[in-house]
């Protein structure tokens, strides 16, 4: 069936390809470090027309990086051009938040983008392609994108809580003095902002539960999470501009476990389009936990017990969601 990608080679786009991620993402990529080192790649960097010196710069630096899976390098400023075909597409490209702008703002530029892209990957990309929203704000954008990719299957859509999820975890280590690979089983709720929901509950250090593990529930309920909650802007505040190669770390992580499946026993967190799981309304796009199988299939952990804590910091940042799915909605 040649509706199938074939996982020997992928095509996949990247837009925002001239920004900051994207310079610390494409080599990681294109050495092979995402989807093995089995698949040749076919790259196609998307952005817009002022970035088209850093386009070719960026193509020259991947000529000279001499990447053997890379077996094709295009770069272009129009979308439906760079969707043809394409297998993935990893949404990086959007506009930045300036000063003095409302977030409103700011969601109605992206917005326009995402329609305006939704639309293109919707008639050129492979009904079969997936995608990954990074750029924010990333479950609204995705939200934007499936809506207007009617012919693409919306499973095939997430948005990036990996970056969440590796946070959390770190804490959780570092609190503890346990190792990251102990901690399992951390779940992002919601939002990638600072309402989203770092859940323990279900989560074990060692095979205890997190709490029994770290004792200390004042801890748990309020510092961490709002250590987790106010991480990017944290680093924004010291760095002025938003977290580059953890965000680029995070979006391999939930690429490969996509592609690979994850670990038995063990979830991980990603924004999926919502089919009324843990009563989250129908096609937003809200981050839950999820068992990857192979070549992109994957399944939200249900029947978890969610107890009246998590589901008042749940409520929350649904709430936060369906005011940005109203702002959008002309959009959608
Ligand atoms: P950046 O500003 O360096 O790069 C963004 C790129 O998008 C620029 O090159 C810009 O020209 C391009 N762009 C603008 N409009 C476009 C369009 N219509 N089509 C294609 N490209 C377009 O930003 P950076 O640091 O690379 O971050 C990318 C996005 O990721 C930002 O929105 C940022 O807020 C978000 N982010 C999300 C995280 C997450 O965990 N979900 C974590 C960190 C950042």
């Amino acid at each position: 069936m040649d509706n199938i990608p074939n996982p020997k080679k992928l095509k996949i786009c990247v837009t925002g390809a001239a920004g900051q991620i994207a310079y610390s993402f494409i080599p990681i990529l294109a050495n092979g470090d995402v989807f093995g080192p089995d698949v040749k790649l076919n790259l196609s960097l998307l952005d817009i027309p002022p970035t088209l010196n850093v386009l070719e710069s960026l193509h020259m630096e991947l000529e000279d990086c001499a990447f053997p899976l890379l077996v094709k390098l295009t770069y272009h400023t129009d979308p439906e051009e760079a969707f043809t075909d394409c297998d993935v597409v990893i949404f990086l490209g959007g506009f930045p938040r300036k000063a003095g702008m409302e977030r409103k703002d700011l969601l109605s530029i992206n917005a326009k983008i995402f329609q305006e892209q939704g639309r293109a990957l919707d008639k050129f990309a492979k009904k079969t392609v997936k995608c990954l929203v990074v750029a924010n704000p990333a479950n609204t954008n995705c939200l934007i994108l499936h809506s207007n990719a009617p012919n693409i299957p919306k499973s095939s859509f997430s948005a990036l809580s990996r970056l969440d999820l590796n946070r959390a975890k770190a804490q959780l280590a570092n609190y503890s003095g346990n190792r990251i690979s102990d901690v399992k089983n951390v779940i992002i709720w919601g939002n990638h902002s600072s309402t989203m929901y770092p859940d323990v509950n279900h989560g074990i250090i060692k095979n205890q539960s997190i709490r029994e593990s770290i004792k200390n529930e004042e801890y748990l309920n309020s510092e961490f999470i709002k250590k987790v909650q106010n991480r990017g802007a944290e680093i924004i505040s010291k760095k002025k501009t938003s977290s580059v190669f953890s965000a680029a770390h995070a979006v391999k992580n939930h690429l490969k476990d996509w592609f690979f499946g994850t670990p038995s026993v063990e979830y991980v967190s990603m924004g999926l389009v919502s089919k009324g799981e843990y009563g989250i309304p129908e096609g937003i796009v809200f981050s839950f936990p999820v068992v990857c199988k192979s070549y992109f299939e994957h399944e939200v952990v249900e029947n978890l017990t969610i107890d009246d804590f998590s589901k008042s910091k749940i409520e929350i940042t649904l709430e936060e969601l369906l005011s940005e799915r109203e702002d959008a909605k002309e959009f959608i």
